[in-house]
């Protein structure tokens, strides 16, 4: 099915320094979701079966993830939080390929047990959480679409909820942070929409990445925007 691309289509051209570190940490932090198996029973003449052994081994994997970071970017966030919380799961995920490799660079000399990424658009991951089963997502500075004929590319509006609303458990919270005032109202009008959260006070807890520092010197002011679910 035809979907709607929430970010900005990069080059995924690795330098020789993020393709080395893709292959030697790779596969120690990147979950990939296993092929669909077609078995065909000719013999009983039941045709041929679809085994979909992603959403099996996946849901049961996803259901240790306690935060995820949706648009990890460079992973400046991420790295910091799964090394602050040791005892917290996290999974990060990313679709920009540079970026991915950029967080694993961090994770050359600093391995961490407690965080996994992948590779993927959220919309497919989210799709495969176990029910209830997430504590926290985070969405810092997702991909602003300023131009108004682009705003219905922008990854928070009621269907995204939705997804979450499923996969965070009661008391779950959303934490998003952005940095373009008429989003961050667009972001509140969604909410607004979909009364199963309820804006809630909460100390900020993230790492000033670049790409937020930039937007801090260009003069734009970051809301903050918590979020919780309620025990529905
Ligand atoms: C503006 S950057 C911010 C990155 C990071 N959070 C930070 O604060 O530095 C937004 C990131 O979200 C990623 N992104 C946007 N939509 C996404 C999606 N549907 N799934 C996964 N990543 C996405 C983009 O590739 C991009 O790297």
């Amino acid at each position: 099915m035809y979907r709607i691309k929430s970010y900005v289509r990069r080059t995924n051209r690795l330098n020789q320094r993020q393709a080395q570190v893709w292959d030697q940490l790779g596969p120690q932090y990147f979950w990939r979701f296993p092929p669909i198996v077609t078995i065909d029973h000719k013999l009983s003449g039941a045709g041929s079966i679809e085994i979909d052994a992603a959403s099996t081994l996946t849901v049961s994997r996803f259901s240790t993830i306690d935060i995820l970071e949706i648009g990890v970017g460079n992973g400046e966030n991420i790295v910091y939080a799964a090394e602050k919380y040791p005892n917290c799961q996290f999974l990060g995920l990313e679709v920009y390929r540079p970026g991915l490799a950029n967080t694993l660079l961090k994770l050359k000399h600093k391995p961490l047990q407690n965080l996994k990424l992948m590779d993927i658009d959220a919309i497919d991951a989210l799709e495969h959480f176990a029910v209830h089963s997430l504590r926290e997502i985070w969405i810092y500075f997702p991909d602003p679409w300023p131009k108004k004929r682009h705003h219905k590319r922008r990854l928070i509006n009621s269907g995204f909820l939705e997804l979450c609303s499923k996969t965070l458990r009661p008391a779950g919270i959303m934490r998003i942070a952005t940095d373009w005032l008429d989003y961050a109202e667009q972001i509140i009008e969604v909410f607004e929409q979909f009364p199963v959260f309820k804006p809630v006070e909460m100390a900020r807890n993230r790492q000033v990445t670049k790409f937020e520092q930039r937007a801090i010197e260009a003069g734009r002011i970051v809301t903050e925007l918590t979020y919780e679910l309620l025990d529905v």
